[in-house]
């Protein structure tokens, strides 16, 4: 299996024109992530995790430093990082390639901040995640959302998914791809 994404990663144009630079992330973005979480929607929140975690419970120290370190065996988590007028950087979308089983399957979740919404984050986001998981030789992509999530069913569709039901769940649709 090949190292961990290079650290740099690469840049991408939003629809609107903004810079971001897509790359895995880092022990060091605690306090970015913290951030990234305060500018989530309950809804948004809802749409991720399928039920409501408060903000005090998702920037504890000990639940960022997990989040924030990936074991490149188990999956990877990208970042899209935005540089402010001021410099500062900020986090506006996550994505997240977990191996949930031995084999060559793996799991899928997205999420960006609110105000960065349909600007085209999760669409870049999820294709820079099926090339990992590709270079790493993960034969099947699948992820679950809400069958309200209309912009989750957009963006896995545009990415080459096929979404189907759940059986015996009315609420949950999941979204398959195979790579070759
Ligand atoms: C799902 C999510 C990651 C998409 O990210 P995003 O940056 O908004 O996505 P993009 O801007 O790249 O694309 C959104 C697409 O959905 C479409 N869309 C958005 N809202 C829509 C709606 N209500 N109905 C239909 N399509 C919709 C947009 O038109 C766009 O498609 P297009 O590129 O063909 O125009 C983001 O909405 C999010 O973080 N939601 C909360 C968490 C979540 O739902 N995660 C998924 C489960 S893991």
């Amino acid at each position: 299996m090949p190292a961990e994404a290079p650290a740099r990663g690469d840049d991408v144009t939003l629809k609107d024109g903004t810079l971001v630079r897509v790359r895995p992330i880092r022990p060091d973005d605690e306090p970015l992530m913290a951030e990234f979480h305060a500018g989530l929607s309950t809804r948004s929140v809802y749409h991720r995790y399928f039920h409501i975690t408060s903000l005090e419970q998702r920037i504890t120290h000990t639940r960022l430093a997990l989040t924030c370190r990936t074991d490149p065996a188990l999956g990877l988590a990208l970042v899209g990082e935005h540089r402010r007028d001021d410099g500062r950087p900020e986090v506006l979308g996550l994505a997240r390639l977990t191996r949930t089983a031995p084999g060559d399957a793996a799991e899928i979740a997205l999420l960006v901040v609110d105000r960065w919404q349909g600007r085209g984050l999760g669409r870049a986001l999820l294709q820079r995640l099926v090339a990992a998981a590709a270079e790493r030789g993960v034969q099947r992509l699948y992820g679950d959302m809400l069958a309200d999530n209309d912009a989750m069913r957009a963006v896995v569709r545009h990415a080459g998914f096929v979404i189907r039901a759940v059986p015996g769940d009315a609420v949950v649709l999941r979204a398959e791809r195979a790579l070759s």
